[in-house]
């Protein structure tokens, strides 16, 4: 049996051993899928640990170490690179360490497939400026839009960003006070402020008719982002979807199958 895991710290509100064993009974897949707590200051030795099984085939790696995951791959994806961050690691055929990050397609994914809304030619606008948007917004680039800005309540992490991702497309920062009027297609919330329940200083009016507002967190409770959204007529979705499709990619970079989502995204919609 291929064994896989989730490692992070803490790691036991994780869903993704939910989420990947129901992957592997819907596929017919004979794999086991567990949750690691790995010591802050140990993470490269409980990931060699892991891997020192014959058995051991793949890790997803969650907060804080997705970093480090980057750091110990030996090989990286275009999107890993990206990032500066690993999502999921694979032991290769040939004995290496392959990094991949799945963030931003799963991000991607959801909103053009399970949502149906259209990124190419849209005005893009991302809130937040940390790990959480840089591991995406490569592949958002790829996606072609006419324009990616971002905006954070530091700009000058922004702005770095911006200078990062420069050559891969249009992209640019701004301070929420320069948003113009009618200027959004589509604003994804990647700051934390809605897990904190706080508010973004979002002005009034700089959506777009027929704007759809996506918030990459996602839980039980209303997030203010999206109440300010639905305020302002946008379309709004938590980021769940996100969730799953992040991890059948991690599934499809390990075995090779694409597997359906939609049943299971609605299932664990009724566990929040
Ligand atoms: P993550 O891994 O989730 O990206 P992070 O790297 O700490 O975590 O980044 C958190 C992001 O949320 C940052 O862009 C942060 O803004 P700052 O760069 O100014 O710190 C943003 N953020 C967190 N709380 C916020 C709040 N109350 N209002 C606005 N932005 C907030």
């Amino acid at each position: 049996t291929d064994r896989y895991a989730v490692i992070g710290n803490p790691i036991g509100h994780s869903r993704s051993p939910r989420i990947h064993r129901a992957f592997a009974a819907s596929t017919l897949q004979d794999l086991s899928y567990e949750a690691i707590l790995s010591p802050l200051d140990n993470f490269s030795l409980t990931v060699a640990q892991f891997f020192a099984q014959p058995e051991a085939k793949g890790l997803n790696v969650t907060l804080p170490f997705k970093e480090q995951a980057y750091a110990l791959s030996e090989v990286l994806s275009l999107r890993a690179q990206q990032a500066g961050a690993v999502n999921t690691l694979m032991k290769g055929k040939d004995g290496r360490l392959y990094g991949d990050n799945t963030d931003g397609t799963g991000l991607v994914r959801d909103i053009t497939q399970n949502l149906g809304w259209q990124l190419a030619n849209k005005r893009i606008l991302v809130v937040g400026a940390g790990g959480a948007v840089r591991g995406v917004l490569g592949v958002l680039l790829a996606a072609q839009p006419a324009s990616l800005s971002i905006c954070n309540r530091t700009p000058a992490k922004a702005q770095a960003l911006a200078e990062l991702f420069k050559p891969y497309g249009h992209i640019q920062a701004l301070a929420f006070s320069e948003l113009q009027a009618d200027s959004v297609d589509i604003i994804i919330n990647g700051s934390s402020a809605s897990l904190s329940g706080e508010s973004l200083p979002l002005a009034r009016g700089i959506l777009a008719a027929n704007a759809c507002a996506y918030d990459m967190a996602y839980g039980k409770k209303d997030l203010p982002f999206l109440a300010w959204a639905k305020a302002e007529g946008a379309q709004i979705q938590d980021g769940l979807g996100m969730l799953i499709e992040q991890a059948a990619e991690s599934f499809f970079i390990w075995r090779g199958i694409r597997v359906p989502t939609a049943k299971l995204l609605a299932e664990i919609r009724t566990e929040l």
